[in-house]
């Protein structure tokens, strides 16, 4: 595996591949590599051809300074975790280069990049995330770029930009990968208290209680939201939002009927947690 700073030199360590006809694969990531991100790095790199990882903490998402100044950092560690996961380059760019003096322009995805996370961090944290993908698209020009479901909302509003702006990059969202307890594989995990991090599976439970209440015939997405919320209220939690909404607008179901996503956010301390399950009501049967 390379390591690489500059947009010429990525070009230029991925103009042999694509030279050759290889396929190029990206991973965009902000570092801090948990199982998560290895599970997206190994899909990359089976796909065969050039796979690469970006890792840049992306100023222009954060809406919180204190978020983006707490935000794990380590390097060295990731650069390892990459290689071992089958990475062929690792484009670790400075902030100058990926936003150089004078920058004025963003992405903006309208619609559903407005509620949950939307609602919560404000616009510019989705306008940021957008302008950020559509550069590393244009920088790593890659036939498929990998994303994690736990960041669901991102998911969709990447899968919109894409279709929207006509780029030739096939998007492939992956699964959450869980700790043994259930919690969603985060890069903020390392950050919350001992106490906190032993309440914070309660999120999970509390989403596998609204797909079991839907899976048994319940489908006012009130009353499915409820069974998750007597675990939410047993480990003392009180979400930021924990919604039943459309797969397709993020917007919130009046039935369960179809294929439904049930998406949670909740702060623990100083630390934001996101989760996400999709549901489905049982096949009626006759
Ligand atoms: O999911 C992330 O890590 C980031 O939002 C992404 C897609 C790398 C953009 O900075």
């Amino acid at each position: 595996m390379i390591l690489v700073r500059t947009i010429v030199e990525l070009r230029s360590a991925i103009a042999g591949a694509r030279g050759r006809g290889s396929p190029v694969s990206l991973v965009p990531t902000m570092g801090a590599f948990h199982e998560g991100h290895v599970s997206l790095m190994r899909r990359a790199s089976e796909e065969g051809g050039l796979s690469v990882v970006s890792l840049f903490v992306n100023p222009a998402q954060f809406n919180d300074p204190s978020d983006l100044e707490r935000y794990p950092r380590d390097e060295a560690r990731d650069a390892r975790l990459a290689e071992d996961a089958g990475a062929d380059i690792l484009f670790a760019p400075p902030v100058s280069q990926v936003y150089p003096p004078g920058f004025s322009s963003s992405v903006e995805v309208r619609g559903v990049s407005a509620p949950l996370e939307g609602a919560v961090r404000g616009v510019e944290h989705f306008r940021g995330v957008a302008t950020v993908v559509t550069k590393l698209f244009n920088m790593v020009q890659p036939d498929v770029a990998f994303f994690g479901q736990k960041d669901a909302q991102q998911a969709l509003l990447i899968r919109r930009l894409v279709r929207d702006l006509d780029m030739p990059v096939r998007v492939e969202v992956c699964p959450t990968v869980r700790e043994g307890d259930g919690l969603a594989m985060s890069s903020r995990n390392v950050l919350l208290a001992p106490g906190d991090r032993e309440r914070a599976p309660a999120l999970y439970r509390a989403l596998t209680a609204v797909e079991r209440a839907v899976a048994g015939g319940v489908h006012h997405p009130d009353e499915a939201l409820a069974a998750g919320t007597r675990v939410l209220t047993e480990a003392g939690i009180v979400p930021e939002y924990f919604a039943a909404v459309s797969t397709d607008t993020l917007a919130p179901v009046r039935r369960i009927t179809g294929e439904t996503l049930i998406a949670i956010a909740a702060r623990f301390g100083a630390v934001r947690l996101i989760d996400n399950v999709l549901v489905r009501p049982a096949e009626r049967r006759g």
